[in-house]
């Protein structure tokens, strides 16, 4: 199952543009969802994504037809209350794809076939509506709930079904974690390359800082094939639960240990031995999280966006630390901002930082912006 389209990425701190990025592989789901924790002492219990739920609900499908007649009725009506100078406005296309995915996700399938999925002109005939039941991974009431909480409060759709598609992955996600983006998926590609090219990477201890839903930790413990140690770390205590959880739905326990802290602060045991430091901290400058997309600016925890004045508060803090954090030869890959912001850690760590790393340099995402800076510890 791949789900094509990301409602947005953090590409401008003005109002980001909605992104569209496909999945490299077929998104694999793992055999199971454990809902507790025991990675982290104070106990959070992560939400079961509504893909992971028991078919426990039936409604008459006259019923659920329905929901879905007055569903696609108030997502077609965003056209009409919106201007086309707003460009913070919902898009009625786009939510009707994602409501063909809540269906997916919420309304058991028979013979892989959604019963409620009705196209074109094609209305339920007869009293077959009355007598057939459908079977529900959610009551009709969350469904309606949901929906509304989707167009009138703009809550993020990925938080309404709890889950991201992302790589091959399907993480749960939930309000106090950010959603991962699509072009985040390159700094796994990026450790993939370095790994490819030397097998000592393979090996050794990597770090992910602000891991959040554990995406790129999770991704770059595949990516090391059983070999190496990924050690996660973030200061929100939900991300450290999410994470934790998606680890374990991933059997990666034995590979990816969460630990909760701030930046560098819970790796003291491994100062100076790390092979590989990826991070994607929060970038955004101050100034611009009031003038976010909605689903962001409302939704998505501040301590994932707010990169200080500049935005590049935690990046330089990041960049200090992987001087002392790296092996000689250990790699390092951060996300920014953009073009802007990428020079300035080049800047920074070619001149404050140039007797320690070696071949930094900028890397592009999917759409050509600078994103990435990458280099490696002298
Ligand atoms: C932009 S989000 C990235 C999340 C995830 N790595 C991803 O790419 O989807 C930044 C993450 O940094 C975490 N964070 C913010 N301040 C932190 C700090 N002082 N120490 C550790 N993590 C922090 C946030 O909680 C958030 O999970």
């Amino acid at each position: 199952m791949i789900r094509s389209f990301r409602f947005t990425s953090l590409l401008s701190a003005a109002k980001p543009l909605r992104s569209f990025a496909c999945s490299s592989s077929p998104a694999i789901e793992p055999p199971q969802c454990s809902s507790s924790s025991s990675i982290s002492l104070r106990i959070t219990h992560p939400k079961t994504p509504l893909f992971l739920r028991a078919p426990s609900h039936a409604a008459p499908l006259s019923e659920v037809w329905k929901w879905h007649g007055w569903a696609k009725d108030l997502a077609s009506s965003v056209d009409d209350n919106s201007s086309p100078e707003d460009e913070d406005s919902l898009d009625s296309i786009l939510l009707l794809r994602e409501l063909k995915w809540l269906i997916e996700d919420s309304i058991e399938a028979s013979d892989h076939h959604h019963p409620v999925i009705i196209t074109g002109t094609e209305t339920p005939r007869g009293d077959d509506g009355e007598k057939k039941s459908v079977k529900l991974r959610a009551s009709l009431e969350e469904l309606y709930d949901l929906w509304r909480q989707r167009i009138e409060k703009r809550r993020p759709f990925q938080y309404v079904v709890g889950c991201e598609h992302w790589r091959d992955l399907v993480l749960c996600v939930e309000e106090g974690v950010l959603i991962p983006r699509p072009e985040t998926e390159l700094v796994v590609d990026m450790v993939e390359e370095v790994v490819r090219g030397d097998e000592w990477f393979k090996r050794g201890v990597w770090a992910d800082l602000g891991t959040g839903s554990g995406a790129i930790a999770i991704g770059v413990a595949r990516v090391l094939g059983g070999c190496g140690r990924v050690i996660a770390t973030d200061l929100s205590h939900v991300a450290i639960a999410v994470a934790g959880n998606n680890v374990r739905r991933y059997g990666l326990e034995g590979m990816v240990e969460v630990r909760e802290g701030s930046w560098f602060e819970p790796l003291k045991d491994v100062e100076g031995k790390l092979v590989g430091l990826v991070s994607n901290p929060p970038y955004i400058p101050s100034d611009d999280i009031p003038g976010l997309q909605a689903e962001v600016g409302r939704h998505e925890p501040r301590l994932a966006l707010d990169g200080g004045v500049d935005g590049t508060d935690s990046l330089l803090h990041l960049c200090d630390g992987a001087s002392r954090m790296l092996t000689s030869g250990g790699f390092f890959a951060f996300e920014t901002n953009g073009e802007k912001q990428s020079k300035m850690i080049v800047d920074y760590m070619t001149s404050n930082l140039k007797d320690s790393f070696s071949g930094v340099k900028i890397v592009s995402d999917f759409a050509g912006i600078g994103r990435f800076v990458t280099g490696f510890r002298l």
